[in-house]
């Protein structure tokens, strides 16, 4: 494990899952389902990816004083990861999702984010010597955004790298977005924060371009199984990704993150903490769930070396 700090604020939430051929259209009811429970959320499942990944990962949320806050943060602690500054809340449920699985692996997500509005600024401010102190602070968008900016700019003014996954999508401020060194949006978020249509290589790059230009260092926009488009000042470049039999796509893009962190924590090259990252989201979707669906260090170094013909560097 790295001696290396990695932060993760965000959202911890239980999911409720349910397996179905498809995925119900509004009005419909669609029978023949399975159902199955699994820890989730975004900001969660990075910090366990991140841990998995080899990190040395403190985890800064807020849950419910409830049986699913008690779950989650048992959890949480089984992977090594500091639940110290973990706040819980009484009165307010812990996040619950909701998630619909179809057959072809894509999925459908409604959230009740509960205890997890009540991350509030003045919350993270209390922390900032924790903050300014780490090496690497990793958020995404499913806590109030006030208290995403207040965690970007200590880091920001403490020389900590702020990694942020814009997920779920939403339009950032540019105060913000120059707070960002590693910004990782999907072709969806990144579309959103840009009006640039992501459809290819081609298209990636001027969505990043957009993004450079608010004075972000780094764009990494993921692209599903294809990989990342990855983009500096200097560099525009496709890391791909890894073909493998998708059962559930869920928290894909959180492992990526999470892995992506972890990478980084160990002073990795940042192209080759993306193809690290590239093989723990491969992997995740392999498997259902999102947290469950996290993989261990061991096991993504051993999926790197069988395709290794793909390795950056290699
Ligand atoms: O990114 C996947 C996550 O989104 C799920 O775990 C769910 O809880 C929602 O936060």
């Amino acid at each position: 494990m790295s001696d290396s700090k990695i932060v993760v604020i965000g959202s911890s939430n239980t999911d409720m899952i349910i397996q179905v051929e498809r995925i119900p259209v509004p009005g419909e009811t669609v029978l023949g389902g399975k159902f199955s429970t699994a820890a989730g959320g975004k900001g969660a499942n990075q910090a366990v990816a991140a841990s998995r990944g080899g990190g040395n990962v403190t985890f800064i949320a807020s849950i419910g004083n409830d049986v699913l806050g008690d779950q989650a943060l048992e959890g949480f602690a089984r992977d090594g990861i500091n639940i110290e500054y973990i706040k819980r809340v009484k009165g307010v449920s812990s996040g619950v999702a909701l998630i619909f699985v179809a057959k072809n692996g894509e999925n459908s997500i409604a959230v009740a984010s509960g205890a997890n509005t009540e991350l509030n600024p003045d919350d993270i401010y209390d922390l900032r010597s924790l903050i300014s102190q780490t090496k690497i602070l990793l958020m995404q968008l499913e806590t109030p955004i006030e208290t995403v900016k207040q965690a970007a700019l200590l880091a920001h003014e403490a020389g900590v790298k702020v990694i942020l996954n814009p997920a779920p999508a939403q339009t950032l401020d540019d105060e913000l977005l120059q707070l960002i060194s590693i910004i990782t949006p999907n072709e969806i978020e990144a579309e959103l924060l840009t009006n640039v249509k992501v459809e290819d290589e081609v298209s990636a790059g001027k969505a990043a371009e957009v993004l450079l230009g608010k004075g972000i260092e780094y764009v990494l926009i993921t692209l599903g199984a294809r990989g990342a488009f990855f983009a500096s000042s200097e560099i525009r470049k496709m890391i791909p990704g890894f073909k493998v039999d998708a059962i559930d796509t869920t928290a894909a893009g959180d492992v990526f993150n999470g892995a992506l962190a972890a990478g980084l924590a160990e002073d990795k090259s940042l192209e080759e903490a993306i193809q690290f990252a590239n093989a723990a989201a491969a992997l995740s979707v392999t498997k259902l769930g999102a947290q469950p669906s996290a993989h261990y260090r061991e096991e993504i170094d051993t999926f790197l070396k069988k395709h290794c013909n793909q390795y950056v560097n290699a």
